[in-house]
């Protein structure tokens, strides 16, 4: 493989909304490549991205669309940062594993475990080639058993589970990290009518990603609030 830019490129997926997109804008701001990818083109019209920004619209779990992702990759010619941040909570309201069937499993896994896992494959030889590293976003829900969580946190924590692993077999730099409750759409959607506005906003959680990817410690699972960063 050649070096086509010798600028840091990043892949974020979920760039339109959240910790996806605040996450974006900082590597930008700080100089990177980002590609990012979400299913709704109206939301990226409203994130207005900066330059430096490639967006594909697209869902994870199509095939297709992970292989416009390492399509793109392979024209920015490296990889140094695979973020897996996009995630779905599953059927809303969420709900007991009694009422769960497995169409929402399916979903779920496709979305939490699957895609990502593809992805990672797939890009694993760029990741190689520039010593790049695998960043995970989990949730407590993946080491706590909150009632109506089941789901979604068996999915975070097999993807904390399968980045670890993938760090044990290859060598490469891997963290699964818990960013943390953090104000968003998604936040909104597993406390509906609730007033969520005493929780951070997810601008809050980038600095610690950063300084976690600056200080780059050995693999493992972190919770953002243990890493330093000017929050
Ligand atoms: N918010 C919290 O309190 C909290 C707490 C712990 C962990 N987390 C984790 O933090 C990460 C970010 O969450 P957030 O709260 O920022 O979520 P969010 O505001 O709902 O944003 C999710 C982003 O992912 C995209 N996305 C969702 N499904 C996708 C798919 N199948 N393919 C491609 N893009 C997809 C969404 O765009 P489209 O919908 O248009 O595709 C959006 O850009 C997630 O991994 C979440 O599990 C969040």
């Amino acid at each position: 493989m050649t070096t086509k830019t010798t600028e840091r490129v990043a892949l974020v997926t979920g760039g339109s909304a959240g910790l996806g997109l605040a996450l974006t804008r900082a590597l930008a701001e700080r100089g990177w490549r980002v590609i990012t990818d979400g299913r709704g083109a109206g939301r990226f019209k409203e994130a207005e991205l900066p330059d430096g920004v490639t967006v594909l619209v697209g869902d994870l779990t199509d095939a297709e669309h992970r292989d416009r992702l390492l399509a793109e990759v392979t024209a920015h010619g490296r990889l140094d940062l695979l973020v897996h941040n996009a995630s779905t909570l599953g059927p809303l309201p969420m709900r007991p594993l009694a009422e769960v069937d497995v169409a929402d499993l399916q979903q779920v896994w496709r979305t939490n475990v699957g895609g990502p896992l593809v992805l990672t494959s797939t890009l694993l030889p760029w990741l190689r080639t520039a010593d790049g590293v695998l960043l995970s976003i989990s949730s407590d829900a993946a080491v706590n058993h909150y009632e109506g969580w089941g789901l979604y946190g068996a999915s975070k924590a097999a993807l904390d589970h399968l980045t670890l692993t993938c760090a044990a077999e290859t060598g490469l730099t891997a963290y699964a990290v818990d960013p943390g409750d953090m104000r968003t759409a998604m936040h909104q959607d597993a406390f509906p009518g609730e007033d969520i506005s005493d929780r951070p906003l997810p601008e809050t959680v980038v600095p610690r990603l950063l300084a976690l990817l600056d200080a780059r410690p050995g693999s493992g699972r972190y919770r953002a609030a243990d890493v330093g960063g000017e929050a």
